[in-house]
């Protein structure tokens, strides 16, 4: 069985504090990156599309005192110890129950203020897979689930045990880089006609057997990308990126700073792909020509920030023309150099 941490030591784990353990990552370079653009004296709101804990939104509070924060967040238990986390800072603090996908909503009822930055800091918090009822974990059994908000209908347990065999093995394969997808999903369906899987260890279980059997020895646990896969299905993560990337275009006043964290190869290509479109048509100008990556320190003490990659833009006022240095380099690639010279 694999799926198993000792229960006394899982028990610790869910009783800490979890802001004790959530340590937000890239949290220098994200106040550096909001303050530099911005200013000191910055005034607006700064909407924390992923408030979790509210560990960003707290620094961005302390650095820039003249602007107020709307966080956002889908999971009602985080906002609840962010609101805690952030009570000193109430009085310019707005906090909503809403999904990346609702900001336009978000900014109705906020007022509609001038919006000055917009943070993204994708994924799950280390609390959401540290509570095993929660279901994103293949270290601690629990049920099914993987719902970052509970106002969904649609649990890792509905996928598992209704999605045929192609669909659940096109879903490891695209969502979670699983190369061996099919035999996996093939085995999910074998075991499912005898009993539905409702527990994470019994999938974890499954998948362990499945790709020991192919002798695949990794360094990650065995379900790691599977469970990926299914948790960005459950809660639609690739479709709520692309929301946000457009309400950043819609709703970012100009000079706005964009912020984007992903922890998913995916997810960073997504990014990266909006933002040199946006570029390249003058509504954003890019301040991250490379991602910026955790430094070797934050790396040693936080794993998580190992796959953390940051892209930040600043939207340009509309009809704006490319900034100089995108022209330039947009006019020496190669695609511009062979236009040139007449080829196709
Ligand atoms: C990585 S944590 C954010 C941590 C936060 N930056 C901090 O410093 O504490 C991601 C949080 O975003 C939330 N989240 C993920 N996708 C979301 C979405 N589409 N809409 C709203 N919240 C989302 C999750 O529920 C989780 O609490």
């Amino acid at each position: 069985m694999v799926a198993t941490e000792a229960p006394a030591m899982q028990e610790r784990k869910e009783k800490r504090d979890p802001r004790e353990k959530h340590v937000p990552v890239l949290a220098r370079e994200i106040v550096e990156l909001f303050c530099t653009h911005l200013g000191a004296d910055a005034s607006g709101a700064l909407l924390d599309g992923t408030l979790g804990l509210g560990g960003h939104a707290e620094l961005l509070l302390q650095a820039l005192p003249a602007l107020e924060l709307l966080g956002l967040d889908q999971d009602p238990r985080a906002l609840e110890l962010a609101r805690e986390r952030l009570a000193p800072h109430a009085a310019r603090t707005r906090l909503f129950h809403a999904r990346i996908s609702e900001i336009g909503r978000v900014l109705q009822e906020a007022g509609e203020p001038r919006l000055a930055g917009m943070l993204f800091d994708l994924g799950v918090s280390s609390m959401q897979i540290d509570e095993a009822a929660r279901g994103f974990s293949f270290q601690a059994d629990g049920p099914l689930d993987m719902r970052m908000d509970p106002r969904r209908d649609r649990t890792a347990a509905q996928i598992v045990n209704t999605w045929d065999e192609r669909d659940l093995a096109d879903l490891f394969f695209f969502e979670g880089g699983e190369t061996r997808a099919r035999v996996i999903a093939r085995a999910i369906v074998e075991a499912r006609r005898r009993a539905p899987f409702l527990r994470t260890g019994a999938l974890a279980d499954l998948v362990d057997r499945v790709l020991r059997a192919g002798a695949r020895a990794g360094k990650i646990h065995p379900a790691t990308l599977c469970f990926q896969a299914l948790r960005r299905a459950v809660n639609e993560e690739g479709e709520e990126l692309r929301a946000g990337l457009a309400a950043a275009e819609r709703h970012l006043a100009p000079g706005g700073i964009l912020a984007v964290i992903s922890f998913h190869s995916g997810e960073d290509r997504e990014v990266k792909r909006f933002l040199a479109e946006a570029s390249r048509e003058g509504r954003f100008e890019v301040l991250t020509r490379n991602p910026i990556e955790a430094e070797a320190p934050e790396r040693r003490a936080n794993a998580r920030s190992r796959s953390a990659k940051l892209r930040a833009a600043r939207r340009l006022p509309a009809g704006s023309l490319p900034p100089a240095r995108d022209l330039v380099r947009a006019h020496s690639s190669p695609l511009f150099a062979r236009l040139r010279r007449g080829q196709r």
